[in-house]
């Protein structure tokens, strides 16, 4: 890591107790819980909220946190207090936000593929919005609510054909990806909603992808949005809400992330003085940056072409560099006196593709921590018992607290559900 590299986390520093997150020494939090294990900033996680709540200002909104950044209990209780909403793809992360502390009915159900049982188990719950995102989704969901004596709020997740020029894994709003309804299918869409007894049409919504940095594409998806909006109140249906979906990107290294009042701005404009109500699904703006994952260097081993650090974490544990190249800055926790040697940070995982950093300068020796920063979002969600290694642990850090919100995982519960043939079995 060179010298200038500022961190970008808000609540790490260096001490002479070594990195600290808020007024905790990582080092301390690694002796006593083990490694890997993940980090959060309970001040970092309310400044990201505070920061959406101070760009919308007066105006009618609702920011859901995107329940597939982070989906921690003890993450999503601190969003809750906060009077936050939920962003959630599925019965699971209902169930979670429920069991944070979350209310149902600041939740937004969005996802090409609700199933029956995730249908009514929402409708049950009260949620605010079901984001549809297919003809046939609205005529199952219809009929669901027919079964269980509700009516269905929905918004249709329009597909606005935008370019959000991210990574294409992560982008959403193309006609070639298999989310939302055909712009030009919308309109008859929301016509056959009006028309069906147990739904109630509210909103729009869409979602164009994830790490932008610049607000152009989401005006632009605005723009076209609008554009239905005014056309569906000139045929007398009138929507209560606009759902922009998440997006907005943060700094991993030394991209130019808006923040989160610049990037909002100019949609604020568009929507000065109309009546709808906005929404909001951020994720890894919410939580990328108030999270990392400490690890150990188990060995350091020269190779012919380049030097490892095989560390206890892998890919297992942080998927994203191996699935879209993501970099994530390393740190030492502490500053150590030995010449720097250049290496690849990876994991004790059968897979070339197990690496969670290449090419970097660390001033280091075995047995000491790592932290790969910016691993808030997506990280622990995204985690897998790949190669039967139990899921690290997660703590919250707050002032100088520190709370274990999830225990490490045993390796006798990854094959709890399983068992051997039965020995009658030949
Ligand atoms: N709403 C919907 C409907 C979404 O699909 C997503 C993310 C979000 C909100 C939150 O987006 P965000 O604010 O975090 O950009 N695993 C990838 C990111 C996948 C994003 C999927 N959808 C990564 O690690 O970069």
């Amino acid at each position: 890591m060179n010298q200038e590299f500022s961190f970008p986390m808000p609540t790490l520093a260096r001490s002479p107790r070594g990195l600290l997150i808020e007024q905790v020494a990582l080092a301390d939090v690694a002796e006593r819980f083990g490694t890997p294990v993940y980090v959060y900033s309970r001040a970092a996680l309310t400044d990201a909220y505070d920061a959406y709540r101070r760009a919308l200002g007066a105006r009618r909104s609702l920011v859901c946190c995107s329940v597939k950044a982070n989906s921690n209990l003890g993450v999503l209780s601190v969003f809750a207090r906060l009077g936050a909403g939920f962003d959630i793809v599925s019965g699971g992360e209902l169930a979670r936000v429920l069991a944070a502390g979350g209310r149902a009915d600041h939740v937004v159900f969005s996802g090409v593929g609700k199933s029956r049982a995730e249908m009514r188990q929402a409708l049950e719950a009260g949620i605010r919005c079901f984001n549809v995102e297919s003809a046939t989704e609205l005529e199952r969901l219809n009929g669901i609510a027919a079964e269980v004596g509700k009516t269905a709020p929905v918004a249709l997740r329009v597909n606005p054909d935008v370019d959000p020029k991210t990574h294409p894994y992560i982008s959403t709003g193309l006609k070639s990806n298999k989310f939302g309804v055909a712009f030009g299918d919308a309109l008859a869409l929301y016509r056959r909603a009006a028309a069906l007894p147990h739904l109630r049409v509210c909103g729009i919504d869409c979602h164009i992808g994830s790490q932008l940095l610049d607000s152009a594409p989401m005006v632009e998806a605005a723009r076209r949005m609008l554009d239905l909006v005014d056309r569906l109140a000139g045929e007398g249906l009138h929507l209560e809400h606009i759902d922009f979906g998440g997006g907005l990107g943060i700094r991993y290294r030394d991209e130019a992330a808006p923040t989160v009042g610049a990037y909002l701005a100019p949609l604020l404009k568009l929507f000065e003085g109309r009546p709808e109500e906005l929404f909001f699904e951020p994720g890894r703006s919410l939580t990328g940056n108030a999270g990392l994952l400490l690890t150990r260097i188990e060995y350091l081993k020269p190779g012919e072409e380049k030097n490892f650090a095989i560390v206890d974490a892998a890919m297992n544990d942080l998927l994203r560099p191996s699935l879209y190249g993501g970099w994530h800055a390393v740190v030492e926790l502490a500053e150590r006196d030995v010449p720097k040697r250049t290496v690849d940070v990876v994991g004790p995982i059968c897979e070339s593709g197990d690496f969670l950093a290449r090419g970097r300068d660390l001033a280091v020796e075995e047995g000491d921590f790592l932290a790969l920063l910016s691993a808030g979002a997506y990280g622990m969600s995204m985690s897998s018992n790949y190669n039967s290694r139990p899921r690290a642990a997660e703590v919250l850090v707050d002032g100088q607290e520190v709370h274990l919100v999830r225990a490490r995982e045993t390796v006798e519960s990854l094959y709890a559900l399983e068992c051997p043939l039965p020995s009658s079995q030949s």
